[in-house]
């Protein structure tokens, strides 16, 4: 098949990388805002430059994949459905929750071939542990634990329009929480701290979050976040229920360091960004895309799903401004 990718700075370039390794894309079409990245993503991976998204989606191609920066997605993602073209999306759908609602109204009743990227869908771990909360292996839940800590800021650029750490950062494990638990959030209480670098506070962002969020049935969720952990990038979630207690990410590539005399546990290279520790992850998100292009598949992360996670964020964000827990339904209109 032959697919257009929009967006080539670092996740777009990584997703190019690997749609040339996949066996079912024949043809890719790239393009970039910086014209330079389109030339050089097109002659390393012998891609097609296209010189703007318009003349990309015009390009006879079977699918598209989006994976520019966080403000252009409604646009993009609208006009390539208008274009009758199967969507692959990265997180999150919007960088306000304003575009984002407008976004899903505009996309409804057309959106059942949108995949929006959210790869811990895909991670062998997140997707065992889904399968053994739905067996009733844990009993009933009572803890959840998500982490997401970055190695180190995101660029100044990247900031100002990411939406802020909830709907950039937290929404990742706000949705593996939906996803692994198959429960609804229905309050959110987040705190956040700034003790890195002041172009976090000049764009009324955080750089460490803390969210505690409980679900419909009683379970409580903590969500922790931070863009300064140099040891390595750490994704992990931790289930404890009745009857057992399971985690995700405690492998070797883990960057913790035990100050347990004795203990040499975890002694692997830690994983050092997104790049390595979900490698496999994105490698089975973007063949399920392939999937749904070819209509073998329906899709693996709805538009309704991207919104339920800003929603959240919406929540945290609010919280945390307000210095309280939100209700959901206080934020959420539909
Ligand atoms: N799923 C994940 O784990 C994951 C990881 C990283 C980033 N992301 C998401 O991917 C998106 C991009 O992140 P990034 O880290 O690659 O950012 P980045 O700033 O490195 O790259 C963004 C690219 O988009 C290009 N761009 C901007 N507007 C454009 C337009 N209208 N048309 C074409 N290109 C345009 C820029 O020139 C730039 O090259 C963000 O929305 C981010 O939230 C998801």
């Amino acid at each position: 098949m032959r697919l257009g990718l929009i967006g080539l700075g670092r996740i777009g370039a990584f997703h190019a990388r690997t749609l040339s390794e996949l066996d079912t894309v024949d043809s890719l079409v790239v393009t970039d805002a910086m014209a330079a990245r389109t030339e050089r993503v097109a002659s390393e991976l012998n891609a097609e430059p296209a010189e703007s998204a318009e003349k990309l989606l015009a390009a006879g191609v079977d699918g598209v994949l989006i994976a520019a920066a966080t403000d252009t997605h409604p646009e993009l993602l609208a006009a390539a459905v208008d274009a009758g073209l199967p969507v692959f999306c990265e997180k999150p759908i919007a960088a306000d929750i304003a575009d984002a609602v407008d976004l899903a109204r505009r996309l409804a009743g057309r959106d059942h071939r949108v995949q929006i990227g959210y790869p811990r869908r895909f991670d062998a771990g997140y997707a065992a542990a889904r399968a053994a909360v739905a067996a009733g292996e844990l009993g009933w839940l009572h803890t959840v634990r998500a982490t997401t800590l970055d190695p180190a800021p995101p660029p100044a650029d990247y900031l100002r329009v990411s939406g802020g750490i909830f709907r950039d950062c937290s929404v990742h494990d706000f949705d593996a929480i939906r996803w692994v638990t198959g429960r609804e959030v229905v309050e959110v209480y987040a705190a956040g701290g700034n003790r890195g670098d002041e172009l976090f506070a000049s764009v009324n962002d955080v750089d460490t979050a803390a969210v505690t969020l409980t679900l419909d049935d009683g379970t409580l969720a903590l969500v922790s976040n931070s863009r300064y952990n140099p040891r390595g990038y750490d994704v992990r979630l931790e289930l404890h229920g009745s009857r057992d207690s399971i985690a995700v990410g405690l492998d070797d590539g883990l960057p913790l360091r035990s100050v347990e005399p004795g203990v040499s546990f975890p002694h692997g290279r830690p994983h050092h960004f997104f790049m390595d520790r979900l490698a496999a992850a994105f490698r089975a998100e973007l063949a399920a895309f392939t999937e749904l292009v070819a209509g073998e598949r329906e899709s693996p992360c709805t538009v309704a799903d991207a919104l339920a996670a800003s929603w959240i964020a919406e929540a945290a964000t609010r919280s945390r401004a307000e210095h309280r827990p939100v209700r959901m339904e206080e934020v959420v209109n539909t």
